[in-house]
């Protein structure tokens, strides 16, 4: 056991011989991810309703980063000796890249460990959305399940569907090739055309509105930019068949909530499943989370032990990479 005087004089060693850096996590980091830190930097905790860890800005070299937590401009300025902001996890929409890129902070992330996690989650998604698994799940538990009735819960057959995906990247190519080994056709909607996910895997390219109106299930796998914020609005869920599934494994602000909301309740579509929403959690009140027709699950499109662990491993690399002043190995900017 570590004595007080003991645990003060490491404390104080640390400060002297490590980088400070700012842990923004609203919870206890994942378990594997704080010791880690620790061999090579002072963790401080950075608490909403403190102003503990506002005292120590002018120290932080580095800024470790998860989930929404806003990282912008104003807090760069706080830290003046700020080289790295490392984030754990692909999507940057809550970090200001061109305040950082301004001020010659270093972003990075971690691409090309988590692809098949979330494309695995997408199509688990998909799959209960589909065929009625969360509401089967429910029923089955559930007092009125007396007689078996061959009638009821019909899905949408998955084999043999067309399948939009709306954002082909890396997470977006592996669920394509998901949607492959189901027998789907798979069409496509992206920035640019993605020339070798047509040559591997034969997926075609189509405008969004004509994906929209051919697909019987959409998946939603674009990061959140200002360009894709709401992308998915009242008129696009209109030109969608009403036997359609609406997936979103990207990010809740992709989607009008408002609209999905308004789609659902009319029946305008089978079901929508959705890994994010916007905001996140949804109020507990929020209407959304009385339907029937849909399948919320908490943010988990990642979250696999294995995915986690070397999401720790490259968002740590970035950090260390950053404190040292070298160049990130997963940069962004
Ligand atoms: C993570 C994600 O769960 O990578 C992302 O963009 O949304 C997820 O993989 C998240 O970043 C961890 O907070």
């Amino acid at each position: 056991m570590i004595s007080g005087f003991a645990k003060r004089d490491k404390e104080t060693k640390d400060h002297h011989m490590k980088p400070s850096v700012l842990l923004m996590a609203e919870v206890d980091p994942f378990h594997a991810l704080l010791p880690e830190l620790e061999k090579v930097c002072r963790v401080v905790r950075w608490r909403p309703g403190s102003d503990d860890w506002k005292k120590e800005l002018s120290e932080i070299e580095g800024i470790y980063v998860y989930a929404h937590i806003n990282v912008d401009g104003p807090l760069m300025d706080e830290m003046p000796k700020l080289k790295v902001v490392s984030n754990f996890g692909v999507g940057v929409d809550h970090i200001d890249l061109d305040a950082a890129c301004a001020r010659n902070i270093s972003v990075g992330n971690t691409p090309g460990v988590l692809d098949g996690a979330t494309a695995d989650m997408t199509f688990a998604l998909l799959l209960a959305a589909a065929r009625n698994i969360t509401k089967g799940d429910r029923f089955a538990r559930s007092r009125d399940f007396r007689f078996y009735d061959p009638s009821f819960m019909l899905g949408q057959e998955v084999h043999g569907a067309v399948l939009g995906v709306v954002g082909l990247g890396n997470i977006g190519y592996q669920v394509a090739k998901r949607a492959i080994g189901f027998d789907m056709k798979v069409v496509y909607h992206n920035r640019r055309k993605n020339e070798k996910a047509e040559k591997d895997l034969g997926v075609e390219y189509l405008p969004l509105d004509d994906l929209l109106q051919r697909a019987d299930f959409v998946s939603l796998n674009m990061p959140l930019t200002q360009e894709s914020s709401r992308m998915i609005g009242s008129r696009e869920l209109s030109l969608m068949k009403s036997s359609a599934v609406l997936i979103n494994a990207a990010r809740g602000g992709v989607v009008d909530h408002e609209a999905l909301l308004d789609c659902l309740i009319a029946g305008k579509l089978h079901a929508a499943a959705l890994d994010v929403t916007d905001p996140e959690p949804l109020p507990r009140d929020h209407p959304l989370l009385k339907l029937d027709n849909l399948i919320v699950a908490p943010h988990l499109g990642s979250a696999t032990e294995q995915t986690r662990i070397a999401m720790v491993q490259r968002s740590v690399k970035n950090l260390l990479a950053g404190l040292r002043g070298e160049p990130l190995p997963w940069l962004i900017t």
